[in-house]
C-alpha cells in the first residue's frame, strides 16, 4: 500500500491564544474522532506577537474542556515565513488574519492563505475575536469551529482519496 502524503493545516488568528487554539485542538479531535489523526499535521499561530509562549485564553481553555478537548498545553507562537513551506493550508479565522497572510506570503505560496470558514464550509463566514466578549461568545466562536473543522475534515478526508480522482487539489 502506497503512503499518502499527510496534509499540514496551520489555524491562524491574531493572539494565538483565543480562536486558532481551539481551531487547533477541535480539528485533531475530530480527525482522531474519525480514525484519520496520521494524515494530518496540525497547528496553529497569531500574526501578532503580543503573546508569544502564553497558553490560550482561560476561557478558550474552560469551553474546550466543557467539550473534553484538553487545549491547556499549547503555547502561543507567531506565524513565520518558513510556515508558508511547512503548511499546506493556512487558515485564518477573520479577514484581516487573511490580508495578513497574504501580505507575508512569498508569490508561489499565495494560494495556500485562506479564510478557514469560507474554505471549509463553502459559505462565506468568519469565526469573530472574542477577546472582548463574556464566555458566550466563546462557546459561539466553539460551534462555528466545531462545524467547519468537521466539513474541513470530511473535505479534505475526500481530496486526499485516492478514488476520488482529484487528489493534490487541496487548495
Ligand atoms: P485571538 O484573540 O486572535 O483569537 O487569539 C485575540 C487575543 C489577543 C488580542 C487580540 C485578539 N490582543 O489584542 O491582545
Amino acid at each position: 500500500m502506497s503512503k499518502q502524503p499527510r496534509i499540514a493545516v496551520l489555524f491562524v488568528c491574531l493572539g494565538n491564544i483565543c480562536r486558532s487554539p481551539l481551531a487547533e485542538g477541535i480539528f485533531r479531535e475530530v480527525v482522531r474522532q474519525a480514525g484519520a489523526a496520521a494524515m494530518f499535521d496540525v497547528d496553529s499561530a497569531g500574526t501578532g506577537a503580543w503573546h508569544v509562549g502564553s497558553p490560550p485564553d482561560p476561557r478558550s481553555i474552560a469551553v474546550a474542556a466543557r467539550y473534553g478537548i484538553d487545549i491547556s498545553g499549547q503555547r502561543a507562537r507567531r506565524i513565520e515565513a518558513h510556515d508558508f513551506n511547512r503548511f499546506d493550508l493556512l487558515l485564518g479565522m477573520d479577514r484581516s488574519n487573511v490580508d495578513a497572510l497574504s501580505s507575508m506570503a512569498p508569490a508561489p505560496r499565495a494560494g495556500r492563505a485562506h479564510l478557514f470558514g469560507t474554505f471549509a464550509t463553502g459559505r462565506a463566514f468568519e469565526v469573530p475575536d472574542p477577546y472582548y466578549d463574556g464566555a458566550d461568545g466563546f462557546e459561539r466562536v466553539y460551534r462555528m469551529v466545531r462545524d467547519a473543522s468537521e466539513k474541513l475534515a470530511e473535505k479534505l478526508m475526500r481530496v486526499s482519496d485516492p478514488a476520488s480522482g482529484h487528489a493534490s487539489s487541496i487548495t
